[in-house]
């Protein structure tokens, strides 16, 4: 079954369509979609929503949406609903992931407490005010210098104590296992199941 992922971000597309197989996971350019809603709500759960029922009343079909970040304890959980666009100046260019990274381990520089999790709330869309919202998180610490290819954004910066490696070193398949998208995924694709036995 084709489900739309309400999301411009491919790399977040590969991850939710491992965790799918049995779906075409489709994003708004696929299908020629301009699909940039201004995300305003201060929680992961209001902007998951806010993209939700964006594309909802576009295809009028179910739809995934996610919203994540870093949250960074000695930094009041900055940058979390913010991850995308830390560093940059309103109306710029986002800046790349390699200079969010750096400057976020300026950031933390003197700062003991290095702790912070990745947090994803994902929600499934299915009829006007008919919805799930799921929110997960991973646990890591941030260390000095990033570390590994994998992944996208703060993954190189995130290092997983139980697995002694920063997720960028995570194969795809290890990511998705302990990951916030991963772990929500696999929860949202219960209710997408039970869903398409639903007949109302
Ligand atoms: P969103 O598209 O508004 O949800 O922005 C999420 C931002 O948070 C991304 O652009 C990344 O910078 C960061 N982020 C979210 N999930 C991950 C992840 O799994 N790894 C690394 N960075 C992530």
């Amino acid at each position: 079954m084709k489900i739309y992922f309400a999301s411009g971000n491919s790399h977040k597309r590969v991850e939710l369509a491992q965790i799918l197989p049995a779906h075409d996971v489709v994003i708004p350019k696929d299908e020629g979609i301009a699909f940039d809603p201004e995300e305003t709500e201060p929680t992961f759960y209001g902007n998951a929503l806010i993209k939700a029922r964006a594309l909802y009343e576009i295809v009028r079909k179910p739809v995934i949406a996610d919203d994540s970040g870093i949250c960074v304890d000695a930094l009041g959980g900055a940058p979390g609903v913010l991850s995308a666009r830390y560093g940059s100046k309103p109306g710029e260019p986002l800046l790349d992931a390699e200079s969010r990274n750096r400057l976020l381990l300026a950031a933390m520089r003197e700062k003991p407490n290095r702790s912070c999790r990745f947090v994803c709330n994902m929600v499934l869309y299915y009829g006007p005010d008919r919805f799930v919202s799921v929110q997960e998180t991973i646990e890591g610490t941030l260390i000095e210098e990033g570390r590994g290819l994998g992944g996208f954004g703060y993954d190189p910066v995130v290092f997983i104590p139980e697995l002694g490696k920063t997720v960028a070193e995570l194969s795809p398949e290890e990511k998705n296992e302990v990951s916030h998208r991963g772990k929500a995924a696999r929860k949202i694709a219960i209710f997408l199941d039970s869903l398409n036995h639903e007949s109302t």
